[in-house]
């Protein structure tokens, strides 16, 4: 038995803010952003925290399944800018949708969250301790981001996606996992700084800062390491893979890969025009385009890839299975 995706849902807030908008507050132009990022616009929240995010893309995944949220044994949410550090997002969600009979937490692997909690899922499942579990990509990145820094806030949206995974027959073939701590300051938010009554300092809240150049150069390393891996060790040839899900976070980070695999840009659908980089919401958002607009069919082969700050990186290689 495996991880199965059996509804897919997604939720986007209703402000869109293209490159223009934001030409108006830092120095940057339409033209660098599409050429540099591929991205035209993002949605940016004006009043959505994660969670509210998060919880509609719950319950059009779960609508999508065809299951009742009292019915979900575990939720998992990715998240790299919950609500609260405590309760977490996963907690806030259950309580948003109902989900009482399940266990819930967040996982905090930035934009690789959405396959980490894949991942764990997969744990349970193959234990046999659970048997229906929601998976969640949330973020209002919008929140953590530094609106006077162009290098950076021209690439973060913020949304959602979900998925509902069952234990079935076809789903997850493999999947794994990566860390290095070591390049952690490469792309960094610090929660807030220490502060107290021995320190006579307030504690300050962070905001996002990057290497982009140092964040590229590991993406196109270990996407396509990750990718062959999975082929190698599950006697896959190219021809087998229908799609390469990746995150969205750059177009030409995307092309790159598909070069390294000497692959076509056709298997590489995208997101990232209309949305930007919504980190661990990235893969379910495309995915969920990816039903809507009919592209998957049964039996065929894709792989979803992760990467991001730790850094981490994870990637899940699926058979699909029409149940969504
Ligand atoms: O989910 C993972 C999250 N992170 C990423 O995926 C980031 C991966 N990295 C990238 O996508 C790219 O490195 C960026 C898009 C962030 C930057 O592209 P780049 O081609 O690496 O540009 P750069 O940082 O080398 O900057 C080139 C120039 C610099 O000016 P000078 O020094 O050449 O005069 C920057 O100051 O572009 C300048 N620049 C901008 N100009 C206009 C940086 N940001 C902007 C901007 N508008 N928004």
């Amino acid at each position: 038995m495996t991880a199965s995706i059996a509804g897919i849902g997604a939720y986007v807030p209703e402000t869109i803010v293209t490159n223009d908008d934001l030409a108006k507050i830092v120095e940057t132009s339409d033209e660098w952003i599409t050429s540099r990022t591929g991205i035209r616009e993002r949605r940016i929240s004006t009043g959505e925290e994660t969670s509210d995010l998060a919880a509609e893309a719950a319950r059009r995944a779960l609508a999508a399944a065809g299951v009742k949220a009292e019915d979900l044994d575990l939720i998992i949410m990715g998240t790299s800018s919950p609500d609260c550090n405590y309760p977490s997002g996963a907690c806030e969600v259950q309580a948003k949708i109902g989900a009482v009979n399940a266990a819930a937490f967040d996982v905090s692997a930035a934009c690789a969250g959405f396959i980490f909690a894949m991942n764990i899922v997969q744990g349970f499942f193959k234990s046999g301790i659970y048997q229906t579990a929601l998976v969640i990509g949330a973020e209002t990145l919008s929140k953590v981001t530094d609106w006077t820094d162009r290098s950076t806030c021209v690439l973060f949206g913020d949304g959602a996606g979900a998925a509902v995974l069952k234990n079935e027959k076809t789903g997850i073939l493999d999947m794994l996992m990566g860390s290095d701590g070591t390049k952690g300051e490469a792309l960094m938010c610090k929660s807030r700084t220490l502060g107290n009554f021995l320190t006579g300092t307030k504690p300050e809240i962070g905001f996002m800062t990057m290497d982009g150049q140092e964040v590229f150069r590991f993406a196109v390393k270990r996407v396509p390491e990750s990718i062959e891996t999975l082929m190698k060790r599950n006697h896959m040839e190219k021809d087998d893979i229908r799609y390469y899900v990746l995150h969205q976070a750059n177009e030409r980070i995307v092309e790159a890969v598909a070069r390294r695999l000497k692959e076509p840009m056709d298997k590489f659908p995208m997101t990232i025009a209309k949305y930007g980089n919504t980190s661990t919401a990235s893969i379910p958002l495309l995915l969920n385009d990816m039903v809507e607009q009919g592209m998957l069919k049964d039996g065929d082969k894709i792989i979803m890839s992760g990467f991001g700050a730790g850094m981490t990186w994870g990637a899940v290689l699926l058979e699909w299975k029409q149940s969504v």
